[in-house]
């Protein structure tokens, strides 16, 4: 219970309040993960009264403000929810399953050699606006705990979309479609629910989704 919880605080902070609080009396403070706290690096990600990142859409739990709670009083924070994420520790848990999708296909392997001119490879400004789009996923895992499924259809349908569009993923974007595709049996199913794009701090759209079907089904017709 804490007694000096102000609107202003956020989340991690009043976390942080209250493990001062357990310390000063002799209690051991609630794990939690954080980094930045201005929801660039994805560790935050806690379920707040059983939303993945608490109530404002689209907002990872270090940018949720106790303003936001509308006069709730009692919050329920508990670990990110999927069993492809264990629980560590209080409210830490294990997300090395989204590690496995990067680097099954997060990345791209060609020898590009020594960094190009600017101009010498021209992308066009839309494509490079939707590749940006897709690649702003900060990898909080907050999809997958907000899926009934437990699918990371949308953190993976992201990368693959990112690079598909760009002219160095492309050289490996058959191999990448299916390794990538492999790892998600580690997860649910995607019914395509939508629930995903309701939390993701990023915006991600749930064309994402569809990366993942276009990009698998691309690659079992391509051969190699
Ligand atoms: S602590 Fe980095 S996104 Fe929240």
């Amino acid at each position: 219970m804490l007694e000096d919880a102000t609107p202003e605080m956020s989340l991690l902070e009043l976390l942080d309040r209250l493990n001062d609080q357990l310390c000063e009396q002799g209690e051991e403070p609630i794990a939690f993960e954080s980094d930045c706290r201005e929801g660039v690096c994805g560790a935050c990600g806690v379920t707040v009264n059983g939303t993945p990142h608490g109530p404002v859409p689209n907002t990872p739990s270090c940018r949720q403000h106790l303003r936001a709670f509308g006069g709730i009083t009692k919050l329920r924070i508990e670990p990110l929810r999927s069993a492809a994420f264990p629980v560590v520790r209080d409210l830490v848990v294990d997300r090395s399953a989204l590690d496995r999708v990067i680097r099954a296909g997060g990345h791209v392997d060609v020898m590009a050699g020594t960094a190009p001119d600017a101009d010498d490879m021209l992308i066009g400004h839309a494509d490079a606006e939707v590749a940006l789009d897709f690649a702003a996923c900060i990898g909080c895992g907050a999809c997958v705990a907000a899926c009934p499924n437990g699918a990371a259809h949308l953190f993976a349908g992201a990368k693959l979309a990112h690079l598909a569009m760009l002219p160095h993923g492309k050289v490996e974007r058959t191999r990448r479609a299916r390794a990538v595709v492999e790892t998600l049996d580690e997860f649910g199913p995607c019914s395509s629910y939508g629930e995903c794009v309701e939390v993701c701090p990023a915006g991600l759209p749930l064309t994402a989704v569809a990366a993942v079907h276009r990009e698998g089904l691309r690659a079992i017709f391509k051969g190699k």
